[in-house]
């Protein structure tokens, strides 16, 4: 670490901008195996917030990917520092007076709490996506589970590299068995309930 570099305070602070916002700032942190339901999710979820009038993004691990993170792959180190460099990213967005949606599968429990000590106890909640590995190979989306049972893709999570199911997740959603608005409903629920949205 340099220590040439100073932290440079800003007057336009976080409190105030959640005060022009008029709602709290967050991250929303879905978790949850490939095809059970993240992005589905976040964008729906980011939609209705949206038209409430709240500053929103979603990171999406697919998109993310394909930028930011893209000199990674999904050994156990590159899927750390795909969660780090996310996990700083929405803690930029918290700070800006978002509410920061993050869609990744981030299976391993040490790297989702890693995030987790980066934000202030009520600034980061996670959202455990609760399907079954059956459902998701049966929905198979992106036909990638095919392909990792036919031993095309290595390390494909629920597969051939583990998922840690989250033990206390702030939110758990059945996503196998619920329908999409029931599943946004809960999450809106929650939020008023915890103070981020107006009632
Ligand atoms: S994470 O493990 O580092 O959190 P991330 O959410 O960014 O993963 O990316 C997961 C997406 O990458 C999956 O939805 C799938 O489309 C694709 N993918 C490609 N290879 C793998 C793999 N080996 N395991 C899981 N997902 C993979």
């Amino acid at each position: 670490m340099d220590n040439n570099i100073v932290w440079h305070h800003a007057t336009v602070t976080r409190e105030r901008r959640e005060k022009l916002n008029r709602h709290k700032s967050v991250v929303l942190w879905f978790t949850g195996l490939s095809g059970s339901g993240k992005s589905t999710l976040a964008h729906a979820l980011e939609e209705q917030l949206h038209q409430k009038g709240c500053h929103t993004y979603v990171f999406d691990g697919d998109n993310v990917r394909h930028g930011l993170c893209s000199d990674l792959g999904f050994s156990t180190d590159d899927r750390k520092e795909n969660i780090r460099r996310i996990g700083e990213m929405a803690k930029l967005f918290v700070d800006a007076g978002a509410i920061a949606l993050t869609a990744f599968i981030s299976p391993f429990k040490d790297d989702r709490d890693n995030v987790r000590k980066l934000f202030d106890g009520d600034d980061f909640i996670e959202v455990y996506c609760h399907c079954s590995i059956e459902e998701c190979e049966k929905r198979d989306v992106k036909g990638l589970y095919k392909r990792a049972r036919a031993g095309e893709i290595p390390h494909f999570t629920g597969i051939s590299s583990p998922y840690d199911v989250p033990e206390n997740p702030e939110i758990s959603i059945d996503t196998e068995n619920k329908k999409l608005d029931e599943c946004i409903d809960q999450l809106l629920e929650a939020l008023v309930k915890r103070g981020i949205l107006p009632q």
